[in-house]
C-alpha cells in the first residue's frame, strides 16, 4: 500500500510541526536551565538493552517490542522508551556523575491505537544519574510542573505519587500481596493471573472490573515501608507541599516498568480519554548496577509529545509576508534582487512572476500579507518603494535604503510567529 501511513504512525505537517518543534524546542531550552545536557542515542539498540531492563512481566517487554534480525543476524530492537538507551550510554560512554540528560525523539509500541496512543510516538526524556538525595526528585517533579505551566496545560493536569520503598520494602510485600491474591486467584483477570508470581505489584493497576474489587482489599504498601525509605518518601512530599505543587498520594500507582524503586510518579489528565499520563517516571537506583554499571542511583521521566500537542490549546500564527507588486518591466527584474535583500535580512517574502497591479493586490490579500510593496517606473528612478500596511490600508513612499526598517515599523512586534 503506498497510499497510507502504517497503522498507529502519523505525518507531520505545517503547523502540527511547529508545534511539535515548540514542545521539544521548549522542553530543551527549559530541561537546560535544571542543568541538563542533550543526549542522542540511535532509535534502535541491540535488543538485550531493553529485555534485560525493563522487566519480564512489562507489557513492552511481553507484546509491544518492535524487534528483527538485521542482515548480519543481530537482533535488534527499536526503542519502546530512552532510559534503557540511555543507561546504555552512560555505562558504554563511562560518563561521570552526577550528571543529567535530556533527550527526545520518537519511540516504537505495537499497541492498540487511539487518542494519546501511537504505535511511533515522540517523547522527551530526563534522566539525572548519581543524586542519591531526594532533593533530585523534588527538582525532577518540579522540572515537569514548570513544563506543564510553560505549555499551558498545568490546571488540566494533576500529580500522582507513590514510593516503592526499598529494596526490602519491596521484597516484603510482594510476598504479602501474592498470598493475598492467591486467594482470589481464580477470580483475578488472565493477565492478573499471569502476573502474580511474576510481579504481583503490577496486578494492583488493572483496570479490570473484579480486579479492582479485589484489590481495594488488597494490604497497602505504607504498611511495609522500612524506616529509611518512609523518611525518603515524607521528605519528597514535604518538597513539594513546600514548593506548593499540589499532589494526590496514591498507592496503588506502580508503574509498567520493573526498573522502579521508591518514587513513582504520574501527571495525569481526565481530558485525553484512558490514555490518562502524560508526564511519568520515578527513581531507579538499582538498574545501572543491574546491568553492569557501577551503582549508580538514578531518577526521571519522560513526556509523550503527543499527548501534551493534544491538551495544549497552542495555535500558529504563521509569520506574515511581505508581497511585492512590481509595475512594468523593469521593476519586474528589480524584484527578484529585492526579494533576495529582503530575505537575507530575515523577512519572509512572497514574490509572484506576473499578475496586474488589481490581481496581485488580490493574492496579497489572500496570503493575509502584511506588507505590499508597490514599485514602477516612478520608484525605481526616485530611488523609493511605496510600502502599504495591509490591516490599515496605509500607504506611504519610503527611500529605497530605508526599507528595511520600514517595513520592521509595519510590523511592529508582531512579526514574529507565537506557537503556543
Ligand atoms: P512510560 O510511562 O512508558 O514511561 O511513558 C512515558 C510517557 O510517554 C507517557 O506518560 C505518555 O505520555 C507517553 N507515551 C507512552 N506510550 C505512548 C504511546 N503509545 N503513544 C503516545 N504516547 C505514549 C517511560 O517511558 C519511562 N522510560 C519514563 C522514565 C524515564 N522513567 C524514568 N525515566
Amino acid at each position: 500500500m503506498i497510499n497510507q501511513t502504517v497503522r498507529g504512525t502519523k505525518d507531520l505537517l505545517f503547523d502540527e510541526w511547529y508545534r511539535f518543534k515548540y514542545v521539544q524546542q521548549t522542553a530543551s531550552e527549559i530541561s537546560s536551565l535544571y542543568g541538563f545536557l542533550p543526549a542522542e542515542t540511535p532509535i534502535f539498540e541491540y535488543t538485550e538493552v531493553f529485555t534485560k531492563t525493563l522487566g519480564d512481566s512489562s507489557d513492552i517487554i511481553n507484546k509491544e517490542m518492535y524487534t528483527f534480525n538485521d542482515k548480519g543476524g543481530k537482533s535488534i530492537t527499536l526503542r519502546p522508551e530512552f532510559t534503557a538507551a540511555v543507561v546504555r550510554l552512560l555505562i558504554e560512554k563511562k560518563l561521570q556523575t552526577p550528571i543529567k540528560l535530556f533527550s527526545t525523539g520518537p519511540a516504537f509500541r505495537y499497541e492498540r491505537p487511539q487518542k494519546g496512543r501511537q504505535r511511533q510516538f515522540h517523547q522527551i526524556n530526563f534522566e539525572a544519574f548519581g543524586i542519591e538525595d531526594p532533593k533530585a526528585d523534588i527538582e525532577l517533579i518540579t522540572l515537569a510542573q514548570h513544563l506543564l505551566t510553560e505549555f499551558g496545560i498545568d490546571k488540566n493536569v494533576r500529580l500522582e505519587i507513590n514510593s516503592l520503598g526499598d529494596g526490602e520494602t519491596i521484597s516484603k510485600y510482594r510476598e504479602v500481596l501474592i498470598s493475598y491474591f492467591k486467594k482470589f486467584q481464580n477470580d483475578l483477570s488472565e493477565d492478573s493471573q499471569n502476573r502474580l508470581i511474576k510481579n504481583p505489584l503490577r496486578i494492583l493497576d488493572s483496570k479490570d472490573k473484579t480486579d479492582k474489587e479485589i484489590i481495594s482489599g488488597a494490604p497497602k504498601i505504607s504498611d511495609y515501608y522500612t524506616k529509611e525509605s518512609l523518611s525518603f518518601f515524607e521528605q519528597i512530599l514535604n518538597g513539594l507541599t513546600i514548593l506548593d505543587i499540589p499532589y494526590t498520594a496514591n498507592d496503588k500507582l506502580v508503574r509498567g516498568l520493573d526498573y522502579y524503586c521508591h518514587t513513582v510518579f504520574e501527571f495525569v489528565t481526565e481530558d485525553l480519554g484512558s490514555q490518562g499520563a502524560v508526564f511519568a517516571g520515578g527513581r531507579y537506583d538499582n538498574l545501572v548496577s543491574s546491568v553492569g554499571g557501577k551503582h549508580t542511583p538514578a531518577i526521571g521521566f519522560a513526556g509523550g509529545i503527543e499527548r501534551i500537542m493534544e491538551l495544549a490549546n497552542c495555535f500558529v500564527k504563521e509569520e506574515r509576508a511581505v508581497y511585492l507588486i512590481p509595475i512594468g518591466k523593469e521593476a519586474e527584474e528589480y524584484a527578484l534582487a529585492l526579494a533576495n535583500e529582503l530575505r537575507r535580512n530575515g523577512l519572509y517574502v512572497i514574490y509572484e512572476y506576473s499578475g496586474t497591479l488589481k490581481t496581485r493586490m488580490k493574492k496579497a490579500n489572500q496570503a493575509d500579507a502584511k506588507v505590499a510593496l508597490i514599485f514602477g517606473d516612478e520608484e525605481l528612478s526616485s530611488k523609493t518603494l511605496k510600502v502599504k500596511d495591509m490591516d490599515l490600508g496605509e500607504e506611504k513612499t519610503v527611500a529605497r535604503s530605508n526599507i528595511i526598517k520600514s517595513i520592521h515599523q509595519v510590523y511592529g512586534r508582531n512579526r514574529k510567529s507565537r506557537f503556543c
